[in-house]
């Protein structure tokens, strides 16, 4: 015995030899009532420093699996766990509609995946290389040390304060009334639609979104049961007669938009356009929910103002924001800001969920954002992404035989084939010479947009995007080529 025990990990050595003796009492090897070697007998035998031993029996004691009985040694104590009959379920059949609806529609399982090697243009999450890691770490031990213990605590579901309020400031500075308002922090933006729609649907209620929008966003609404108007978004905007004819014959609970830097087109709404979409929605007193999620990554033009500045003191359009697709997606933090008796609602929704989103994460983010680092860092983001883009434009452009390339900015740009092309036909043969892509279809509230694909290009260089989108091309070309054949 004591013989197999070896020092596998970066683990303290008394706590992997507390495992040990515990594994060994487990499975009933080391019986109860059974006296252990002395700490100096079982330091010898496995080549350790007594402490260590005395360490582990101290840690087995406190756990219930030994006792000392004074002058005679350490025991093993009784420990119930021998029950040798395993029952089996089967969760399948167990499993809710909801959730096998869930699983039907998570993309990260139905979609091709990415393998080593392969040139992926599927994601559209920011480039990793491009975090300050000593700011983000800074950041993190200034305010650890302010706040301490307090943040390891239960916290509020409101959120941070101080994120709070510096997001009320930040959203103030986009010209937003915060009269009436207040804000709720998520755990990103997909947190934060979860909540709304809770707060303000049932199931078999019907929303109003562009088509094509964001996957994600299609998702959580059919998974709330809830029915889908998607309304054309062209190049030259939403239709705005589609949209009035949907709001005047159906009894329409929201409208879902993303008006900068739509995904997955890359279109900025027009600020015209968005006076005319607010005035349609208020003609029929229904709220906007307005994702913002990409506002930061305006490359060129003027600042547009978000729909939620545009309503003034209106309460009207209800605001979700998120840092995303420009810092650190991995925190998760994202938040809304809307009609404060909204927000008291949706806040004690949350609370029920999951408590609050977690404080360390907001109190590190709030002073990585307060300390200045994240201008900083906007600058140089932004000058890399609109390079990438413009590249992948010009590329795109030239080296993929299309109908139409849609981004205005954001990290990803929209691919429009011939109408007789099957984007998917097209990834399929990519994927066989090592390239990916996001399909359009995922996109569509009808089940268009087959012909379309989007191009993630926030993580890719100029070279990877020349030798990628050259493979799209010739996988274009061909097929086109065998379409024509076939008239
Ligand atoms: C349209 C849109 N909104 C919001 C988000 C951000 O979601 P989250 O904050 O949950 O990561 C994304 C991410 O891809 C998106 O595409």
């Amino acid at each position: 015995m004591f013989g197999d025990f070896k020092l596998n990990s970066k683990r303290p050595t008394y706590l992997q030899l507390k495992d040990y003796i515990k594994e060994l009492i487990l499975k009933g090897i080391l019986l109860a009532g059974e006296r252990l070697p002395s700490t100096r007998e079982l330091s010898e035998i496995l080549q350790i420093g007594r402490n260590t031993v005395i360490q582990a029996f101290q840690y087995l004691e406190d756990e219930g699996f030994i006792y000392t009985v004074q002058g005679q040694g350490s025991f093993v104590a009784e420990v119930a766990i021998k029950y040798e009959k395993s029952t089996f379920l089967p969760w399948e059949s167990l499993l809710s509609k909801d959730a096998v609806l869930a699983g039907e529609l998570d993309i990260e399982k139905t979609e091709l995946k990415w393998e080593r090697g392969m040139l992926s243009f599927k994601s559209i999450a920011p480039d990793g290389d491009l975090f300050e890691i000593e700011d983000f770490k800074r950041a993190f031990l200034d305010r650890f040390s302010l706040e301490g213990a307090k943040i390891l605590n239960y916290g509020y579901a409101e959120g941070y304060k101080p994120l709070m309020e510096y997001l009320k400031d930040y959203l103030k500075n986009k010209g937003v009334d915060p009269e009436g308002k207040d804000l709720l922090i998520t755990n990103g933006f997909t947190e934060g639609l979860n909540l709304v729609l809770a707060g303000i649907t049932e199931p078999g209620d019907q929303l109003v979104t562009e088509n094509p929008t964001h996957n994600t966003a299609l998702k959580i609404m059919k998974l709330r049961n809830l029915k889908i108007h998607g309304v054309r978004l062209e190049e030259e905007g939403l239709d705005l007669e589609e949209l009035e004819q949907v709001l005047s014959t159906t009894p329409i609970k929201a409208g879902f938009l993303i008006p900068s830097y739509h995904n997955p087109t890359g279109q900025v709404m027009s600020p015209e356009q968005r006076i005319e979409v607010l005035e349609i929605f208020s003609r029929y007193q229904v709220p906007i929910i307005e994702d913002g999620f990409n506002e930061e990554l305006r490359y060129s033009g003027s600042h547009v103002a978000p729909l939620l500045a545009l309503s003034g003191k209106g309460n009207n359009v209800v605001y979700i924001g998120s840092f995303s697709k420009i810092l650190f997606p991995g925190i998760r933090i994202g938040w809304i800001m809307g009609d404060a008796n909204l927000i008291s609602a949706l806040e004690s929704i949350k609370r029920s969920m999951n408590i609050h989103t977690t404080f360390l994460d907001q109190a590190l983010l709030y002073e990585y954002l307060q300390q200045g680092f994240f201008e900083k860092y906007l600058r140089k983001a932004r000058r890399l992404y609109r390079e990438r883009h413009e590249t992948a434009i010009r590329l795109a452009s030239r080296l993929i035989p299309h109908k139409k390339i849609r981004g205005e900015g954001g990290l990803h740009i929209f691919v429009e084939l011939a109408d007789e092309l099957n984007a998917r036909e097209v990834l399929s043969e990519c994927y066989r010479r090592g390239v990916l892509f996001m399909p359009g279809e995922i996109f569509y509230t009808d089940g268009g947009g087959k012909n379309t694909f989007r191009l993630g290009i926030s993580r890719v260089n100029e070279e990877e995007m020349e030798k990628g989108f050259k493979i799209i091309g010739e996988v274009v070309a061909k097929l086109k080529e065998e379409k024509d054949a076939l008239l």
